[in-house]
């Protein structure tokens, strides 16, 4: 299919099986074991003005996952890169939520040992998503801890970039039934972990921490521990449980499709003056500001 077919590219492209594609005709056989098994890995990339935002970093992560599964697909990183790329300029989005996905496909012969399954790779380029809306990242976010633990990670390792939400979805329920504005999750140990979606920080005794353990070592998490550097603010990442996170003077998460989204909220725990915090808003500003750092952006070549 060529692109001029494609009538409204702004909806989204996908690319599948060599083809550039709408993002609403990408679709997955219901054999395939990233839909019965949720055996799959992804990345997620932000294009933001115009390029993507450490777009190597998100390639190496995806490639550690897939190695971490034991998946393997015909296309290279250089493959990947472009097809990335290619989507993002077919779309013309110039602020797009931007996935590659690896699905361990189906079994090649009748057998059900996944070393059998022929993976597949896709990816697509959409329009942006917010992963906390905008004017809850504005006011800051109420969030909940659930009653459900994060899986732990002997089980599904939160290192690999997964599916695996039913601890999450059951947390989002759970938020939604509370009136509050997302979940954020802990293991059976009382340790905080992350959310469906974003890694956390607090900030304690002025040290920006995040914990070590039942979380996505994230992108975003990573530049905040940056962003700390230059701004002169120890960080630390190690554990914290539940009561010490609750008794920080701050509180964020952070993701990529998101950026940095301070929490005012956590249960009864009212932080600060029930707004975003300084030390959070600092750091906020200073991502959005490193996304203009050439070093870190991709710029992409559209055709208009
Ligand atoms: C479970 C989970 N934790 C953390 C994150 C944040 O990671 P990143 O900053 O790389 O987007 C994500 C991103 O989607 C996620 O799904």
């Amino acid at each position: 299919m060529t692109e001029k077919q494609i009538l409204n590219p702004a909806d989204g492209i996908a690319w599948m099986e060599g083809d550039f594609i709408p993002l609403s005709e990408a679709k997955i056989g219901v054999g395939d074991w990233g839909l019965v098994r949720s055996d799959a890995t992804y990345d997620v990339v932000s294009v933001w003005d115009g390029a993507f935002f450490r777009l190597e970093d998100h390639l190496d992560r995806f490639a550690a996952s897939m190695k971490a599964l034991r998946m393997s697909v015909p296309q290279s990183r250089d493959d990947m890169r472009q097809i990335l790329i290619d989507c993002v300029r077919r779309s013309g989005l110039r602020t797009s939520y931007v996935a590659m996905v690896c699905l361990r496909g189906t079994p090649v012969r009748p057998t059900r040992l996944p070393s059998a399954c022929e993976n597949k790779f896709i990816a697509y380029a959409r329009p942006w998503v917010w992963v906390f809306p905008e004017p809850v990242i504005q006011r800051g976010a109420h969030l909940i801890i659930p009653k459900s633990i994060r899986i732990p990670p002997e089980s599904v390792d939160p290192t690999v970039k997964n599916y695996h939400w039913g601890d999450m979805t059951y947390g989002l329920f759970e938020a939604e039934d509370a009136g509050a504005d997302n979940a954020l999750l802990a293991d059976a140990d009382g340790y905080i972990c992350e959310g469906p979606g974003f890694n956390v920080f607090a900030i304690i005794n002025d040290t920006v921490v995040t914990p070590n353990r039942g979380a996505l070592e994230g992108i975003t998490r990573r530049t905040v521990l940056e962003l700390c550097q230059t701004l002169n603010l120890p960080s630390e990442i190690r554990p914290i449980s539940i009561e010490e996170f609750k008794q920080a003077d701050e509180a964020f998460a952070c993701t990529t499709a998101g950026g940095i989204m301070p929490i005012r909220r956590l249960d009864d725990r009212i932080y600060g003056n029930d707004a975003p915090g300084p030390v959070t808003l600092k750091i906020k500003n200073l991502f959005w500001d490193w996304h203009a750092r050439p070093d870190l952006r991709l710029e992409v070549t559209y055709d208009d």
